[in-house]
């Protein structure tokens, strides 16, 4: 196995919530490490941009709606297989769906305002992260 990174969003629904250390506990206890991390807020354009493979989708526009609604947190997170590590301590995306103990199950509130984003690939990665920092935010 490999170290890899990958890129996690803490939601608009879990920020609201002031669930940002909730949500960064379960992240640390995997072992996955926070190598970047910062809270801002995307613009239209931005969310569009990030979520254009899901542009057909009948979600697509509540969706960009939602994630521009408020406060975001983008991390890079590192570590042994730190892509699987990380959607097995998301849950499935339905919430309802997602095993106990999962940050979703535990946190999360529909399968819309889900409560984090991680990417799904290692090419997805390296993209979701290149459009969120820059290389010297990022302290491995
Ligand atoms: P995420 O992992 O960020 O990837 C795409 C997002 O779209 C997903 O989490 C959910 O927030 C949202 N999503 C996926 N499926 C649906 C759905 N059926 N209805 C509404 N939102 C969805």
């Amino acid at each position: 196995m490999a170290v890899e990174r990958t890129l996690s969003i803490i939601k608009p629904d879990a920020t609201a919530r002031n669930q940002t250390g909730a949500v960064n506990a379960l992240i640390e206890k995997t072992g996955l490490r926070i190598i970047a991390q910062k809270r801002v807020r995307w613009s239209k354009a931005q969310a569009e941009k990030f979520y254009e493979v899901h542009k057909a989708r009948p979600f697509y526009s509540d969706l960009v709606g939602f994630m521009t609604s408020g406060p975001i947190v983008v991390q890079v997170l590192e570590g042994e297989n730190a892509i699987q590590v990380y959607r097995d301590v998301m849950g499935a995306t339905d919430p309802a769906k997602a095993a106990p103990g999962t940050i979703r199950r535990e946190l999360a509130e529909s399968i819309e305002r889900n409560s984090v984003h991680g990417s799904d690939s290692a090419a997805n990665a390296a993209i979701e992260i290149a459009l969120n920092f820059k290389p010297e935010e990022i302290v491995g």
